[in-house]
């Protein structure tokens, strides 16, 4: 008899455990949106109140850095799922780290917030609309929501070669744009909204999903492609002429 799959939020946590040594040096993307996200709030740095900072989802930390290196302030509290991502950062800030799912939604500490970021971790929840719905909620009036989150509509080409290779899109459902950014600014002022597209180059569709692989990315709720349905998926992927689309939600919002 075949053992039960675990909880989906189980097998996030162990691809991501796979993939956290190469994280830092594949998660190029990553990268360049949290040092976008933090510039983009860097106008708010003076009017934030007082109040618990936080990094949800945090892993390698990078978006927790760079908001404290644009920001300066208080450090913010790195919260996540996966250890060995958290331990990534070297050396670990002494009580910044907290291993949390945030399927629960947040610890009581982060009630009154005064600026709660995420970058590449919404997507990620079982239920992303109702933990922003949280998120915003914790927020004191003046705090800040800074969030970056891949959306519907990234990787056309995956689902078009599945689709014409007749294999399930094995790709993660991405939340709605629109209904994050109605959600967000219901409460928020949105100082900063905007659904990006980055391109990245396309060599082929091993390298592509090694390249998710290698950032520990590759967990989906789809049962994995049997080694046939593998084989027509790598047959009917577009060539380098297509790129991989990603559609980010970049939004910076300050609470009413
Ligand atoms: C692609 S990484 C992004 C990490 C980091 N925010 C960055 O921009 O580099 C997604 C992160 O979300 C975390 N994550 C996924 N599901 C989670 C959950 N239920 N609770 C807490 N963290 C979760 C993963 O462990 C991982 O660190």
């Amino acid at each position: 008899m075949n053992s039960p799959e675990p909880p989906f939020s189980i097998t996030v946590e162990r691809c991501f455990s796979l993939g956290a040594s190469t994280y830092q040096r594949s998660a190029s993307l990553q990268a360049a949106v949290a040092a976008r996200l933090a510039r983009l709030a860097r106008p708010l740095a003076s009017s934030l109140p007082p109040g618990p900072r936080a990094d949800l989802g945090a892993g390698s930390g990078l978006l927790a850095r760079a908001i404290e290196s644009k920001l300066g302030g208080p450090s913010l509290l790195r919260l996540d799922a996966c250890a060995a991502l958290l331990q990534q950062e070297q050396p670990p800030e002494h009580g910044l780290q907290r291993l949390w799912d945030l399927n629960q939604g947040l610890p009581v500490e982060l009630d009154g917030a005064s600026l709660l970021a995420s970058s590449f971790a919404l997507q990620w929840l079982e239920q992303p609309e109702q933990e922003l719905s949280r998120w915003r909620d914790a927020l004191r009036p003046g705090g800040a929501l800074l969030l970056a989150v891949p959306c519907r509509g990234s990787f056309r080409i995956w689902h078009q070669a599945a689709d014409a290779a007749g294999v399930p899109c094995t790709a993660l459902p991405l939340p709605d744009a629109q209904g994050l950014m109605q959600l967000a600014a219901s409460a928020l002022q949105l100082r900063h909204c905007q659904l990006l597209r980055f391109s990245r180059p396309n060599p082929s569709a091993r390298a592509f999903l090694h390249q998710i692989k290698a950032i520990g990315a590759q967990a989906s709720p789809a049962a994995r492609l049997q080694p046939g349905e593998l084989r027509r998926l790598i047959h009917h992927w577009p060539g380098p002429e297509h790129a991989i689309v990603w559609h980010v939600l970049v939004l910076v919002g300050q609470k009413r």
